[in-house]
């Protein structure tokens, strides 16, 4: 069976699926859409989508398993608004995440951008109070001993060694009910960025379900320096790698300001006469 299959009851002959392809990989033989060097073709499903008429089918990525789009009408503010409000976590409620909203909440992360349409993230999700304070203990002893050396981060480490040695404070998982461990396959050269968008979705996502979350980088930092008793802990598959940490749970405060960021930093390109 071809990769493309063309309804010509339907085709208007626009040719947006062969301008939409990422790949110039389709081509309109005497109007009709055809495609070449179909191994290339990444799957991302373009073609199917931006067909008007839903004349266009990709066996790759089917039209069935397509949805249909209705007009997003969220103008600018609004959506610059949400963007501005998502917040970085660090102190949650007690109690723990239902699976299934869990569950909701992780579907989000498969529509994020990926190298090549690659994707290959999978996800492991602690939701055990024992194991994320043997987690965070583990995390506080690593930070112990990067505090005695003479770098830009021993200060940092040495105030969140106190937060938790002199105050009890869970100065690295947040007491977060939940730890969500990002994962790829160990050969796959895309999985740290990609799980950092997939994972950016989720943080963006989370507000909406009442939840809040926060990346886990200190811990991160303990697992990336190759730290056994973290990596124990997480106990990441043989044949994969670990690629991002972020902690989840219901916020127990909510933010009544936007805080600024430093100003943009930009310069335009073009020789022309400045537009
Ligand atoms: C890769 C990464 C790692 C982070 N690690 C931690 C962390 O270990 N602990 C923490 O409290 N916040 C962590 N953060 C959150 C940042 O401190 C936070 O994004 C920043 O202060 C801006 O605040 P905002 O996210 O609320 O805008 C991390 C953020 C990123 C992107």
């Amino acid at each position: 069976m071809d990769l493309l299959s063309v309804d010509k009851t339907l085709c208007i002959h626009c040719g947006s699926c062969a301008v939409a392809c990422p790949r110039g990989l389709i081509r309109l033989e005497q109007g009709w859409p055809v495609s070449a060097q179909e191994d290339l073709c990444i799957a991302c499903g373009h073609c199917v989508a931006v067909c008007p008429v839903a004349a266009l089918d990709n066996r790759r990525t089917p039209l069935f398993a397509q949805s249909g789009l209705s007009t997003v009408a969220i103008d600018d503010e609004t959506m610059r608004s949400v963007l501005r409000s998502r917040r970085s976590i660090r102190s949650f409620k007690n109690n723990p995440v239902e699976r299934q909203k869990l569950l909701q909440l992780m579907d989000i992360a498969r529509f994020a951008p990926s190298g090549g349409n690659s994707q290959g993230i999978s996800y492991i999700i602690i939701d055990e109070r024992q194991v994320l304070q043997q987690l965070n203990e583990h995390a506080i002893q690593w930070m112990e001993n990067q505090s005695a050396a003479a770098t830009a981060a021993a200060p940092v480490y040495r105030q969140y060694v106190a937060m938790y040695r002199q105050q009890g404070k869970d100065s690295v998982l947040r007491n977060a009910p939940c730890l969500i461990v990002a994962t790829a396959a160990a050969s796959f050269a895309r999985g740290r960025e990609n799980s950092l968008l997939s994972l950016a979705y989720v943080e963006l996502y989370s507000p909406s379900l009442k939840l809040g979350s926060c990346w886990a980088g200190l811990l991160e930092g303990a697992a990336f320096a190759g730290y056994e008793p973290v990596l124990n802990l997480l106990a990441i598959p043989a044949e994969k790698q670990l690629t991002g940490l972020l902690m989840v749970g219901h916020p127990e405060c909510r933010f009544h300001r936007l805080p600024d960021r430093l100003p943009l930093d930009i310069s335009f390109r073009n020789k022309q006469a400045p537009r």
